[in-house]
């Protein structure tokens, strides 16, 4: 099963995936977990371009290409092979993120991302997709904080550093897709304790697992 995690910066998706897999491995769940942009060699180098602050010229065209091309990457080298091991593989980011950011916020449209995907990725789509969904101001001030202790705004910090109305415009976009297709994107309210979200992913993943077979 493909599941992926989605949503604004500082919703709290990379804490919760480290979640999940700690419980499924609990629950004798063979399960990995990876990223987007990344997740292979190849895709980690293209992933630092991306983010890089250095390169806020790169035009939203630039953006689908290099995503797409790391997206293809990872899917030969580690998304497929995992799946067809039996591997629960869990996605930090994935297709919905570039619908978000370059359909919506940046403006190639829904339409554009979605060829691209057909064309150069198989168009291979999740099962599942959690969307962790908080307010932008929550959201800032979460990714603030971490950068702040981190210090992961300075090599990858290209859009967090965004005005407000761009996170809002890729907010209001997650929004539109799930509207689009409630069946494959649960929507998760992405407030409270890590606990509290955690508990909440737990009560949206276990029926869908029971549902592929999974003895849980
Ligand atoms: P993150 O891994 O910390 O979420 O950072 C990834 C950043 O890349 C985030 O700002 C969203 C952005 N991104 C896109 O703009 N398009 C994409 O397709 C993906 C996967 C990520």
């Amino acid at each position: 099963m493909f599941i992926t995690f989605e949503g604004i910066e500082g919703c709290g998706k990379t804490t919760q995936i480290s979640l999940l897999a700690e419980s499924l491995s609990r629950l004798g769940v063979a399960c990995i977990a990876t990223r987007e942009p990344g997740g292979t060699a190849i895709g980690e180098a293209i992933r630092a371009i991306f983010l890089h602050c250095s390169n806020d010229d790169m035009l939203p065209v630039t953006e689908l290409l290099l995503v797409t091309a790391a997206r293809a990457q990872h899917i030969a080298q580690v998304i497929k092979p995992r799946l067809s091991s039996g591997a629960i593989v869990l996605c930090d980011r994935y297709i919905d993120a570039t619908v978000a950011y370059q359909g919506y916020a940046a403006g190639l449209g829904r339409e554009t991302v979605m060829r691209s995907h057909d064309l150069f990725a198989g168009s291979l789509m999740p099962e599942l997709t959690l969307l962790l969904d908080c307010p932008v101001e929550l959201g800032l001030a979460r990714s603030r904080k971490r950068n702040r202790a981190t210090g992961k705004h300075l090599d990858e910090g290209r859009f967090e550093d965004r005005d407000y109305a761009f996170h809002e415009q890729v907010r209001n976009g997650y929004l539109e897709q799930a509207r689009h297709e409630p069946a494959r994107i649960e929507l998760i309210r992405a407030e409270g304790t890590p606990d509290d979200i955690h508990q909440r992913i737990v009560s949206a993943v276990l029926p869908r697992l029971r549902g592929a077979g999974h003895a849980v």
